[in-house]
């Protein structure tokens, strides 16, 4: 067994791994249910008083260009839906699953502060470019996209921890990206980490294959399904990373599939427009690091 295999057959064995908070849970199968009514679904919400006040302050802000003007729980889910509900539901709550590990380098606040940027990148993006897209996409999904997609980096902080600091060391020595100092220390990268537990969450297919593949964009691996979005955070990581936006753990940006700008329908001439356009609107990361 190589030690990739390793890894991933002692991460099968981990019990404790973090679980989704039960009021995600109960979201989730309210929201399965065909009969789902908003009544039910904001109802679950406003058992939790603290999950309310955060959902609420979420969709009333920058990250939903301020254009929703919500009062009440039963009004956001009318008016954005039960998926983009339990989407921000998640949002406001993944911070608490994974407790911060002591000091040992790796900044959970510069580690969230690039999911969330990421996730607001692949905004950015989408809104630039979606007319040449085939798929449409609602806020929530994107900023869920990249709030996740480095998920398994924070599986290795916790569980893995001396292989992981030896990548993250080993990276930082020989300049290269974060992904592959961690395939030569464990033979398995974060974004393989990442997709175990997000088989272990059900999380939708979606967010599955952005955690899986968002180094990977144009893998034949990759789903076609979501091969827009996959490629819409792949550069979202990529800009973020270059312009030390948050802190991915990557010292050296990783690797860009070149082909992927294009196929976006971007041109050349873009690039600095949205760089900018993705740095100004991080600024609108706060309301969601106020969580973490
Ligand atoms: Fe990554
Ligand atoms: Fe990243």
């Amino acid at each position: 067994m190589d030690k990739g295999q390793e890894i991933l057959r002692r991460l099968e064995t981990i019990h404790n791994l973090p679980t989704l908070p039960v009021v995600i849970t109960k979201l989730r199968e309210a929201i399965s249910n065909p009969n789902a009514d908003a009544k039910k679904i904001a109802q679950i919400i406003e058992d939790d008083p603290s999950m309310m006040a955060r959902i609420l302050k979420v969709v009333n802000s920058a990250l939903y260009r301020g254009r929703q003007d919500v009062t009440s729980l039963q009004m956001a889910v009318a008016r954005m839906g039960f998926n983009a509900i339990s989407n921000i539901a998640m949002s406001t709550t993944i911070f608490s699953i994974f407790k911060s590990s002591g000091p040992t380098g790796f900044s959970h606040e510069d580690f969230w502060r690039h999911c969330i940027c990421v996730g607001i990148g692949a905004d950015v993006l989408y809104e630039r470019c979606k007319d040449n897209l085939s798929k449409r996409y609602t806020p929530d999904i994107l900023q869920l996209s990249g709030l996740m997609h480095d998920i398994g980096k924070i599986v290795l902080e916790q569980f893995f921890h001396a292989s992981f600091r030896q990548a993250v060391t080993l990276s930082v020595e020989e300049e290269i990206p974060l992904c592959d100092a961690e395939r030569k220390v464990m033979g398995v990268d974060h974004a393989e980490i990442g997709a175990v537990l997000a088989q272990r969450w059900h999380l939708t297919p979606d967010f599955a294959q952005v955690i899986r593949w968002h180094h990977k964009p144009m893998s034949i691996n990759a789903s076609e399904e979501y091969s827009e979005l996959i490629r819409l955070c792949h550069t979202a990581d990529y800009i973020c990373n270059l312009e030390r936006i948050g802190d991915g753990g990557n010292l050296t940006a990783p690797s860009f599939d070149q082909k992927v700008w294009g196929s976006l329908g971007l041109s050349v001439g873009d690039i600095s427009e949205i760089v900018d356009a993705i740095k100004q609107q991080s600024a609108h990361s706060e309301v969601l690091m106020a969580f973490v």
